[in-house]
C-alpha cells in the first residue's frame, strides 16, 4: 500500500470514528503514526554517498570498492564500527539499507582513475 492510499484509509477510519468532531484530530495523529510507512528504504548509492563517501573516497578510510569484501564483514563493521571508524546504529541505517549496501560494496569493481596503480613506463 502506498504512503497516500494510507493516509487516505486513515482519514476515513477517522472521519467515521470520530463524532463528535473533537476526537478527528488525536485519532488521526495516532492512526498515522501506527500506519504510515516509516522511511521508505534508500538505495545502496544513496546510503554510501550519504554515508561512507566522506571518509573512505576520500583517503580517510581505505577504499573498499573493487576488493570483494565479505558482505558479512562489511556490514559487522558499519554496525559496530572500527577503531577510528564509528558504528552506525539501525536509526541511521536500517538493516535492509545495510544487507543492499553490503552487496553492492561487496560486487562493486574499482572506479575508474581511482585507485589504479600507476602504469608502468
Ligand atoms: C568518519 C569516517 C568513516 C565513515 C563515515 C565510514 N568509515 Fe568505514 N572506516 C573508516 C576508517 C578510518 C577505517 C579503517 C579502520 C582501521 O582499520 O583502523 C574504516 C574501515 C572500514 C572497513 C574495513 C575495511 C578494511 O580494509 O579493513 C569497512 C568494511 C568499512 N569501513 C565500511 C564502512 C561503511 C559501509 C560505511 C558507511 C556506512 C563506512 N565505513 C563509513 C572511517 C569511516
Amino acid at each position: 500500500m502506498s504512503a497516500s492510499s494510507t493516509a487516505t484509509a486513515v482519514i476515513r477510519v477517522c472521519r467515521t470514528a470520530s463524532r463528535p468532531r473533537p476526537l478527528l484530530l488525536p485519532c488521526l495523529l495516532t492512526l498515522a503514526v501506527i500506519a504510515l510507512p516509516a522511511q521508505a528504504q534508500r538505495s545502496a548509492e544513496e546510503v554510501w554517498s550519504d554515508t561512507c563517501t566522506y571518509c573512505h573516497t576520500t583517503g580517510i578510510g581505505p577504499e573498499l570498492r573493487g576488493r570483494q569484501l565479505p558482505p558479512a564483514m562489511i556490514q559487522a563493521f558499519a554496525r559496530y564500527g572500527v577503531r577510528q571508524m564509528p558504528a552506525f546504529s539501525e536509526s541511521e541505517i536500517s538493516d535492509a539499507e545495510l544487507a543492499t549496501l553490503a552487496n553492492w560494496i561487496s560486487q562493486h569493481p574499482t572506479q575508474a582513475n581511482e585507485e589504479k596503480p600507476h602504469a608502468a613506463p
